[in-house]
């Protein structure tokens, strides 16, 4: 399962690039906002750290409109995504893009048959909305389940990208689905790296190690 990180912050994603881990980076509106800044130089930027997919959202809501803006998105890098949104016009603008060569991930997906109709208009990622179905009381985990099931019953190419991921056990179940990406953000893919009993058994082997009076260098 690849990993992306669900964040323009700089700082994390140089940070998550270190480790190996990163496969691409999505961003949204409210993710551009928090960061502080200017949303062409800090796509630019990200771009630069990962040469996997960056997510790179349209505002507009009509498809003329959002053509005109993933023309100006897409020049920014080789590796920019431009992600629209499940509407009628998302995905007119969906099937012109991924028709031209250019990765599309298609956001906002509260539905399996919204998901087939992303697949049917060419997107390279469908983004489920796992966290917010979880907000709502209904298992967003059951919508990658049938999703999984859609695309494999008719071989879509189109890749899974489980998103509004909010922790471990999220990270987990995608994984024992089958999902292809999940996006998090950072702190969750960090948490991932934590277990109560490898803190213990290093300091246990410390502990004893010291008990040796030996040193490595
Ligand atoms: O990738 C979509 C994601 O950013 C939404 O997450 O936590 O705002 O539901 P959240």
């Amino acid at each position: 399962m690849k990993f992306f990180a669900d964040t323009a912050d700089i700082d994390d994603i140089k940070d998550l690039a270190a480790t190996g881990l990163l496969d691409g980076v999505t961003t949204n509106p409210s993710l551009i906002a928090k960061s502080g800044r200017d949303f062409m130089e800090v796509t630019r930027e990200i771009c630069g750290i990962t040469s996997g997919p960056v997510s790179a959202e349209v505002v507009a809501l009509d498809h003329a409109t959002m053509m005109k803006e993933a023309e100006v998105l897409r020049k920014i890098a080789d590796n920019v995504c431009i992600k629209v949104p499940l509407t009628i016009d998302g995905l007119k603008t969906c099937k012109a893009l991924t028709d031209d060569g250019t990765m599309v991930n298609v956001t906002l997906c509260f539905s399996a048959n919204q998901a087939l109709l992303a697949a049917k208009a060419g997107a390279s990622f469908i983004s489920p909305f796992v966290g917010r179905h979880d907000d709502n009381g209904v298992d967003g985990m059951e919508l990658i389940a049938d999703i999984h099931t859609i695309y494999s019953n008719y071989g879509f190419e189109t890749e899974i990208l489980v998103a509004s991921v909010r922790h471990v056990t999220h990270v987990l179940q995608a994984a024992l689905i089958g999902a292809d990406v999940m996006t998090a953000p950072p702190k969750v893919i960090k948490q991932l790296f934590n277990h109560v009993l490898t803190d213990k058994g290093i300091e246990g082997f410390l502990k004893d190690w010291e008990a040796t009076g030996q040193s490595i260098l």
